[in-house]
């Protein structure tokens, strides 16, 4: 048999080019050794009653960015896997996980990528020299395997790209290669009890061999992203068989290395309190934790037949639909003019509850007017201009009262159940429609 390396792709003979994906010279030949049949044996039962009983224990990671992404530490045995993009930092991640585990764990790291030489400088740079640290720079996984024995707790592989299993054949970070030691390591894992975490490399066209191969075989696969010109990094949980999906940890990348961001909202809207038009502020939530974050809008008049329409952090089309929704029902022209979109901080929101502080950014952008800065915007925005309920709004609530905001523009439908004594300070108005948002605040100004 033969396996396009970049898809996965099957054929019998060799091929010049995947039918399938279209990558030229791709084809390697995967040994198809047919396994030896296991003697049957008897089936253990479990009755979950009795398991009810015992808790699993965590180990945590003491990095508690780290710690809320994986829901309070690592499992005994559990496989994660981290994912991203090279330079995002992963590398810098882990080499502080594995000092602080070290400090009451034996910790090995495999790094397969850089030399000995490279690592202590990076440790020097961020500083850290703990007793129960262990490096290796090997790449053959079998000369691996024996030292998951040596009673450490946590093994960090660094990363599936570069390490291999000599009896495949296909280079490193093949398809095969890929799947085929994540599948030998996390069996290892699993037998052994020690924390395995694995580094996986994604690229920005989707994924070469990379981590899609592995995510059904670990119990845990996290992101880390962050845009270019950034230096937030945020590590977002995809997949967690012993957490919530779903969670996020935020941190930003210093010169001394990853320092977590424990009050996010707090970076996320600026700081320096000029009012002007186009700015707005949003409460948006990633996991369970609300999240302030401040939308500004630019709309300037276009070149004939050239308008440009552009968006940082925020999804295009959605933009896109809530600029028709601007121009249909509330009456802004802006059909000849240039629409800019920025999300401060550089972080991108899916949180479609930050429709109307985006709608108030760009209709204060372009009818000039100032959306008060000590107010916040929330709830998403239908295509006839309805506003939707939004979910969690108590936490959202709390969120922008704890910062200090004195106004909040709410859904109708989320208000009305609503106890104002709740959020005592924090005055809160609920609306049908963004219309009646924008008209309630030109009355203001
Ligand atoms: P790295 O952890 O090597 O990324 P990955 O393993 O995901 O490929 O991080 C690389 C980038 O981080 C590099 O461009 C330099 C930057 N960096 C800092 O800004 N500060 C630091 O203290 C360190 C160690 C790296
Ligand atoms: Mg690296």
């Amino acid at each position: 048999m033969f396996a396009c390396t970049n898809c996965g792709y099957k054929t019998l003979k060799w091929l010049g080019k995947c039918p399938q994906c279209g990558f030229w010279e791709s084809f390697i030949e995967e040994d198809a050794k047919p396994r030896k049949a296991a003697k049957t044996k008897d089936v253990t039962l479990v009755n979950i009653k009795e398991l009810a009983q015992t808790t699993e224990k965590r180990l945590p990671t003491g990095i508690n960015e780290f710690d809320r992404v994986l829901g309070g530490g690592l499992v005994k045995g559990e496989v994660v896997l981290i994912g991203g993009e090279p330079g995002v930092g992963k590398s810098t991640l882990l080499l502080e996980t594995a000092a602080k585990l070290a400090q009451e764990n034996k910790v090995l790291y495999v790094s397969a990528e850089e030399s000995i030489n490279q690592i202590n400088l990076r440790a020097k740079r961020l500083g850290i020299c703990p007793d129960n640290l262990f490096i290796v720079t090997e790449d053959n996984i079998e000369d691996i395997l024996p030292l998951f024995d040596k009673d450490f707790s946590v093994v960090i592989i660094d990363s599936i790209q570069v390490v291999r299993l000599n009896y495949l054949s296909g280079s490193a970070g093949s398809l095969v290669q890929v799947r085929e030691t994540t599948g030998v390591l996390t069996e290892k894992a699993k037998k052994t009890g020690v924390c395995l975490i694995i580094v996986g490399h994604v690229t920005k066209e989707g994924v070469i061999s990379g981590p899609k191969v592995m995510e059904h075989i670990v119990d845990c696969v996290v992101y880390f992203e962050g845009e270019k010109n950034s230096n937030f990094r945020i590590l977002r949980a995809m997949k967690n068989r012993f957490g919530s999906v779903g969670e996020i940890g935020v941190f930003e990348m210093t010169q001394k290395g990853l320092e977590q961001v424990e009050n996010p909202s707090s970076i996320f809207i600026s700081q320096d309190n000029q009012i002007m038009p186009g700015r707005s502020t949003a409460c948006i939530l990633e996991g369970m934790r609300p999240m302030l974050v401040e939308i500004q809008a630019l709309v300037t008049k276009g070149n004939f037949g050239m308008i440009r329409r552009k968006t940082s952090g925020f999804d295009f089309n959605r933009f896109s639909l809530l600029v028709a929704m601007l121009e249909k029902r509330l009456g802004l022209h802006l059909a000849t003019q240039d629409v800019f979109v920025n999300i401060t901080g550089g972080i991108r929101i899916d949180d479609p509850t930050a429709d109307l502080a985006l709608v108030a950014a760009v209709a204060s952008s372009a009818q000039d007017f100032v959306v008060p800065a000590d107010s916040i915007f929330i709830g998403e925005v239908g295509l006839s201009g309805e506003l939707r309920i939004a979910y969690n709004i108590t936490q959202r609530l709390m969120e922008a009262k704890r910062l200090g905001f004195k106004q909040a523009f709410i859904p109708e439908i989320n208000h009305k159940k609503l106890n104002p004594k709740d959020f005592f300070g924090l005055n809160i108005l609920g609306f049908n429609n963004a219309k009646e948002v924008i008209e309630k605040i030109k009355m203001k100004t």
